[in-house]
């Protein structure tokens, strides 16, 4: 990564707050603020933060579920802004819980499920590249049952 993350030469980007447009993107419950690191970086990378859609608050929990899924990328973080969000994760035990001020690396392809989230929850998530493909999976392994 570090010999061709110059190349093609990366743009100066700024997005500023009072700018900012949360749009449709892979969950239909949430929606994205792009934060223009994939233009500025020609794809290699892409920056978002993430919130739950206003019309998709309040109610049952289970809505917020993606179900069993893996990203075909080479790199994937995310930073907890607000709120809370749990996940259950290949070869890790139990239920993981993050809260605001918590950060999470998942290992490249690192199959995994969203179980819920707060109504409020907020994450900045950076991945690369930044156009890649989600696979649902059937199982999450060190998991008996993969939650829906
Ligand atoms: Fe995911």
């Amino acid at each position: 990564m570090t010999e061709t993350a110059k190349e093609p030469k990366q743009k100066f980007s700024a997005s500023y707050a009072k700018d900012a447009v949360y749009q449709q993107g892979l969950r239909d419950f949430l929606e994205y603020r792009d934060l223009g690191i994939a233009d500025a970086t020609h794809g290699q990378f892409r920056a978002h933060v993430i919130r739950v859609k206003e019309d998709q608050k309040g109610g049952d929990h289970d809505m917020h579920t993606t179900g069993a899924h893996q990203h075909m990328v080479d790199f994937q973080m995310f930073y907890v802004l607000k709120g809370w969000i749990t996940f259950l994760y290949e070869d890790q035990p139990g239920v993981k819980k993050f809260t605001a001020g918590d950060c999470v690396l998942q290992p490249a392809e690192i199959k995994h499920n969203e179980i819920s989230c707060s109504d409020d929850l907020e994450i900045l998530e950076i991945y690369s590249p930044a156009v890649h493909e989600t696979h649902a999976v059937d199982e999450i392994p060190g998991h008996a049952v993969a939650a829906e």
